[in-house]
This record gives C-alpha cells, structure tokens and sequence, in this order.
C-alpha cells in the first residue's frame, strides 16, 4: 500500500478562514460560540459546511438523527469509506474549535486531494455528528451512540432539554431530521480530529497527540428534595434545605474523585435549584454529577459512593433523595492499526508526537464500537476549553490536519 509523500499538506490558510467564518455563527458573548445542538444557529452551521461541501463536489447524506455524512467517491465501487469528522455544536460558552477543527479538518483533506487531484481506492466520508456536547439533551455524543446502537433512536427523539422540547422535535424544526436508518453504514474505518482539552502537549511543546485511549465517563443525576419555605421566617431547626443538602453531597463528590488521585476527575456542572429566587429556601435541586476515569472499576466504586453518601447526608437532614443514571461509556482502547496510522503519518511529516489518553469524551469513543478508530489531537492555549476563551494556533490547527490526512489517506489507499 502506498504511503502519501511527506511533502503532502493541507492548505492551512484556507482552513483557518474556514473555521473563523464557521465562528461566526452563533456567537457567543466574549469571543467563542454559542451553537447549541438543535438550534436555530445549528440549523445555519449545518447550511453553511453543506455549502461547502457542495462546493467541493461531495454527495450529502442526512440520517435520522441528522448526521451529516459528506462523500467524495472512490475509485472502487465495492470498498467501504474511511469516515473522518467530529462535530459542530457547541456548549453555550463553547470555544471556536471544539469540535468545529475536526469537522473542518475532515473537509480540508477533501480540499488539498481535490486541488492535486489525488484519488483513493475507498471513498471518504466527512461527517458531522448531532449533539455531542449533551448540553441540550443528555447525554453527550448522543446521535454517535444511536448511530453504534448504545440508545435506541426513540429513547433520543424523547430528550427533553430545559423547557421541555423533545430532541426529535427539534430536528426536525430546524429541518435537519434525514431519511436515512441510523447506523445502517459500514465503515473501513473512522479518524476524528480534535483540540486537546488539557495541558500535556502545550506543556511538552509537542505538535500532536496520538490518542490511545480514553477514560470513561459516567453521568448521575441526583434530585434532592426537602420543602420550600419563607428564608427569613422559617426557624433554622425546622428548614428542610435542599441547596444545603447539594453543598454537602458536592463535597463529598470532591472527595470520592480526590480519593483515587490523580487518575480520576468528578464535579458537578449541571445545577438547578428551584424555585432560584431569593428569600425561598429551596424545596428541589437537580444536579449532574460527573465522574470520570481511565479504570472502570474505579467509576464503579465513585458511583457507589456517591450514592451512599448522597442517602446518608439526605437522610441526616430529613431531605429526600433519588438517582437518575443520564449517560456514561466505559473506558475506550482504540483500534491498534488506526492509531499505528495515526503515529507513522507524524513522524512521516516531522511533527513531535506522544500518546495520549483522552479525558474528553468524542464521538469517536462510540464508534470505535462498530469501525477501526483513532484519533489525532492537536494542543490547545492552557489546555483551556469549555470556555470561550478556547484558542489554539495556525499551525497547531495545520499540523493537526495534516496529521489527519495522511493518516486517512493511507487508510483510504492512494490510487497511483
Ligand atoms: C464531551 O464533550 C465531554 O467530554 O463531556
Ligand atoms: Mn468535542
Ligand atoms: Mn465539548
């Protein structure tokens, strides 16, 4: 099998202004994005990479759950496609590139093989998967985890977000619910380009991680409830403070996690407190808690201690308390002939490299379930995303997609 030459490189000016014009919608309030799944400003994102994948003469494909699956054909009608993507949709406070670098990465590689007109044996499919970031709708990667038949696409389409909106409702409203069974595509394989999200590569000056693993992730939902009454007029002895009980039951939650250091992380990101106003002691709080860790046993044990602390505290102060599993995968060791792709197309081009386990959960992570999978990272400014203060460099951004190229393209087999 061919390898592609070293001299082989995406053009990363036009990359960049792909993805700075890509930031422009859905902008958020101090520099990033506010793109949330299934939006009015998804629905304009998604129209605009469909442009440009129209430009670059790809056949667009729409499931279900409204992945987006651009095409550029190979020369061999019988050869399954090497898949390359990520997503579009951002936190509310998300950053430019989160998601946006694999994506437009992906198109990119379709880019530089058309202007040097260099064909592939296996077609290859940009895609864009729906709703990763599970802001919206819990959990996160929700349409990949359709897609490799984690959820049931019924259990997705009853989502509910914040006031009340089912996902497949609003999917269909922003007019990007396709025809197409969801999973029902086979792929040679999948490489999903994405910004680090930590510290390590900035920190070692290393251009690009080579993604082994990574750690897995599990979601509880606890409700606590007590009673809602006057904050001025109700006698400390007879509050039944539910806030109070969440101050508590967080603490502990940064304790189990501090209690497998240093390779295991767990706060809380999702709160809501009801009725929130200002002299209500509050009767109800919702709140994620989010565990995650590289070991399974060790989410195991940081669930089940949750769940006892959570009782005793609650019990302690008359509070009632219940636990809603909302999402969670199980670590992930991707496919050893991906990832060998992944190292050789760095060192073919000169980038330093190392491995890397992923503390973020991708896309990727789902379907490395159903197709040979790895993934390329890039470093990003602190290590800082989930933020919109999210920044990463030119030539971090080119190297990471150069990377991605040459490792697809070897995948895909160049046609001489
Ligand atoms: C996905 O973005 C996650 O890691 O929560
Ligand atoms: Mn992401
Ligand atoms: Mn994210």
């Amino acid at each position: 099998m061919a390898s592609p030459g070293e001299n082989l490189k995406i053009n990363g000016d036009r990359l960049w202004e792909s993805l700075m014009e890509m930031a422009k919608i859905g902008p958020g309030v101090a520099g990033g994005n506010n793109r949330q799944t299934v939006t009015d400003e998804d629905g304009e994102g998604r129209a605009l990479f469909q442009s440009w994948c129209q430009a670059a003469g790809l056949s667009m494909g729409l499931d279900q759950m409204g992945n987006m699956f651009a095409r550029r054909e190979g020369t061999d009608p019988n050869a399954l496609p090497v898949y390359v993507g990520s997503h579009l949709d951002t936190q509310p406070t998300g950053g430019k590139y989160d998601g946006v670098l694999g994506v437009l990465g992906g198109l990119e590689i379709i880019r530089t093989l058309n202007d040097l007109d260099i064909k592939t044996k296996h077609p290859i499919v940009v895609t864009n998967w729906t709703n990763e970031e599970g802001t919206r709708y819990a959990p996160a990667m929700l349409a990949s985890g359709v897609f490799a038949g984690i959820h049931t696409q019924d259990w997705a389409y009853d989502r509910v977000d914040h006031d009340g909106k089912k996902f497949g409702d609003e999917l269909a409203r922003i007019g990007w619910r396709g025809d197409e069974e969801v999973g029902a595509r086979k792929m040679h394989a999948f490489f999903e380009l994405h910004i680090e999200q930590g510290p390590i590569l900035e920190a070692e000056g290393k251009d690009i991680g080579v993604v082994t693993h990574g750690q897995g992730l599990s979601w509880t939902q606890v409700t606590i409830e007590g009673k809602d009454s006057h904050t001025g007029s109700t006698p400390m002895p007879m509050r039944k403070n539910a806030g109070l009980g969440m101050a508590r039951v967080l603490e502990a939650v940064d304790q189990i996690a501090w209690s497998h250091a240093p390779d295991a992380v767990g706060a809380a990101g999702h709160i809501d407190v009801f009725p929130n106003s200002r002299n209500v002691i509050p009767g109800r709080v919702v709140f994620t808690v989010d565990f995650r860790s590289p070991d399974i046993a060790v989410i195991r044990d940081m669930e089940n201690k949750l769940r006892v602390a959570a009782s005793d505290i609650c019990g302690q102060m008359g509070l009632s308390v219940s636990f809603e599993k909302v999402g969670g995968f199980d670590p992930v060791e991707f496919d050893e002939g991906c990832v060998t792709a992944v190292r050789s197309a760095a060192e073919r081009l000169g980038y330093s490299h190392r491995d890397l386990i992923s503390g973020a959960g991708h896309d990727a992570c789902w379907i490395n379930r159903v197709a040979p999978t790895a993934m390329v990272m890039c470093p990003c400014v602190d290590g800082l995303s989930h933020n919109e203060a999210e920044e990463i460099s030119r030539e971090w951004a080119t190297a990471g997609a150069d990377v991605l190229m040459h490792a697809v393209v070897e995948t895909a087999e160049i046609v001489e």
